[in-house]
């Protein structure tokens, strides 16, 4: 499959042939099909379309070296789609549908999964279908769930280019109480500011530090190495709780690091980065060594200023993980 056409499409812009489908109606989810991706009919009145009741997912099945099909920590992607169905009053799906639909996508589009260093990339993506310009105080009572698929390829694997970080201690990505929910209206507030850096600074992404305390980028959590430490945000809800940074976190420990989860500044950040690593980790990121912070017009270096020696050990143990190359002794990958 090295003419798989992934590897050289942008990250999410091609998607297979197949997606499911269910709708909530009457109080109840109605059960899903598989169909051929096509444009789904909507009403214009429709509540996502005004008052932004949508929220998504996004994790990776990979194909072993033997054939075989992998799902990575499903059901804490589900966990979290459900948490943010509840935060925005979307009528919320049970953990099985959703894991039918994905195993039924995944089934459906199995040839379509990449070998390592691809995958397929799951997007489960829930919506309020309500026909109301009237609701925006009232909780959609209708919705549709639809999961997407898209095989990507890991960009990093080749070794990439250290990432240009913008550190942003004015605006916020967010609200503070919607950090934690994948909500797309998130994104699209976080638009604004990263587009203005990237105009300005030539960056590739914003670290949000609301008050001067470090969160997260656009679609990445945020983590520091150094000296056999890692420094990450503690969980609040501000930001949104990545499986990715509890992945590295539960496998630092065995790697040799000690895990700090605390709030921390800008500051702080810029001690570390002297002699440390800075790094971004997320599924599609996985995780993406930070060469230079550019903050208060400075350009700040970190550490040597490429992907430096820690970022590359604890991404390699994960990716050994997720392809099947190390055992999974935490039985995060679910054959399907
Ligand atoms: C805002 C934001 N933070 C962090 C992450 C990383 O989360 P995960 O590791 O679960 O993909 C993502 C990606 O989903 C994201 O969009």
């Amino acid at each position: 499959m090295s003419s798989n056409p992934a590897r050289s499409a942008p990250f999410g812009s091609i998607l297979t042939d197949f997606m499911a489908v269910a709708q909530y109606r009457d109080g109840a989810w109605g059960p899903h099909d598989v169909r051929p991706v096509a444009p789904l009919p909507m009403h214009p009145a429709a509540h996502v379309l005004h008052y932004g009741s949508t929220c998504f997912e996004g994790f990776k099945a990979y194909r072993h070296d033997d054939g075989s099909v992998h799902v990575f920590r499903m059901d804490r992607h589900i966990a979290r789609l459900r948490q943010s169905a509840r935060s925005l009053v979307l009528p919320e799906p049970d953990a099985a549908q959703v894991e039918a639909m994905v195993l039924a996508v995944i089934d459906r589009n199995r040839d379509a999964v990449p070998e390592a260093p691809g995958a397929l990339y799951l997007r489960p993506l829930l919506i309020g279908t309500m026909p109301n310009i009237g609701a925006a105080a009232t909780p959609s009572n209708e919705a549709m769930l639809v999961v997407l698929a898209s095989p990507v390829w890991d960009y990093f694997a080749g070794g990439a280019k250290a990432l240009r970080i913008f550190v942003d201690d004015k605006n916020n990505r967010c609200a503070g109480h919607l950090g934690v929910v994948k909500t797309g209206g998130n994104y699209a507030a976080a638009l604004g500011p990263t587009l203005a850096a990237r105009k300005e600074f030539g960056v590739d992404q914003v670290l949000f530090c609301p008050g001067g305390e470090v969160q997260e980028t656009g679609a990445a959590n945020f983590l520091l190495f150094r000296d056999g430490r890692i420094l990450t945000r503690s969980l609040d809800s501000t930001f949104l709780h990545g499986v990715t940074r509890d992945s590295l976190l539960h496998m630092a420990p065995d790697l040799g690091y000690q895990v700090e989860e605390r709030v921390f500044t800008v500051a702080e950040m810029l001690e570390w980065v002297k002699d440390g690593e800075a790094a971004l980790s997320g599924t599609a990121a996985v995780l993406s060594g930070v060469g230079t912070l550019i903050y208060q017009g400075r350009e700040i270096t970190c550490g040597a200023g490429g992907i430096g020696p820690h970022t590359q050990k604890l991404r390699a143990a994960l990716v050994a993980i997720q392809t099947g190359k190390a055992p999974d002794t935490r039985g995060w990958l679910r054959k399907v």
